[in-house]
């Protein structure tokens, strides 16, 4: 029998896909356990969600550079996820761009949630991204991360369609509910693929 797989989760924000993760988890439909909530910024609502189920959580060295560590803190959080014996690096809502030793250390193994279809509307605010650009449906895609920006192999998507009257926040909200049921259950897919 293979065991349960060791998440961390990565977060900047306020951590609904974090919860949805560890729903998933509770209710038994994700065979995984997360292990560590770490975030960049010590006062992000993920790290109180997680600590509100009684899991372990860090703050991250603070760092020079609004969107990614510095070297030092790269390398001081690889130490911290092998402390913790972490499998994978499960990214939501984390607002760093991940750089080395990170990715090398984890090969294949750190996934991500982004608002789109991708590769539609990389990078930030990509629900405003496809309001502006009048198309008629958006969604959300769970990915594998490798150093280009929201460009690795894409897990699994699914689709929501733009309301006329839809508004950047009415739209975002709609994906996030989108988000909510894939990403645990992509989550399951990748686990049930390399067991
Ligand atoms: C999500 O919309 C996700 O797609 C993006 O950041 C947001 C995180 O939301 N990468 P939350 O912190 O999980 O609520």
């Amino acid at each position: 029998m293979t065991s349960t797989p060791r998440l961390a989760v990565l977060g900047s924000g306020k951590g609904s896909n974090f919860v949805a993760i560890q729903e998933a988890i509770i209710t038994g439909k994700l065979d995984a356990q997360i292990v560590l909530v770490a975030s960049d910024l010590p006062d992000a609502i993920i790290l109180s969600k997680a600590a509100a189920f009684g899991l372990p959580t860090a703050t991250l060295p603070p760092s020079p550079f609004r969107t990614k560590l510095s070297p030092e803190g790269e390398v001081a959080l690889v130490e911290l996820l092998q402390k913790h014996a972490v499998e994978w690096v499960i990214l939501a809502g984390y607002m760093r761009v991940v750089k080395e030793p990170l990715l090398s250390a984890f090969p294949n193994r750190i996934i991500n949630i982004h608002p789109s279809l991708l590769p539609a509307f990389k990078g930030l605010r990509a629900w405003e991204q496809a309001l502006n650009a009048r198309v008629f449906e958006t969604g959300c895609t769970v990915h594998f991360v490798n150093r280009d920006i929201d460009a690795g192999e894409i897990i699994a998507q699914k689709r929501v369609s733009i309301a006329l009257n839809d508004t950047p926040e009415s739209l975002h909200a709609r994906i996030q509910i989108a988000e909510h049921e894939l990403y645990p259950s992509a989550l399951a897919k990748v686990f049930r693929e390399v067991a």
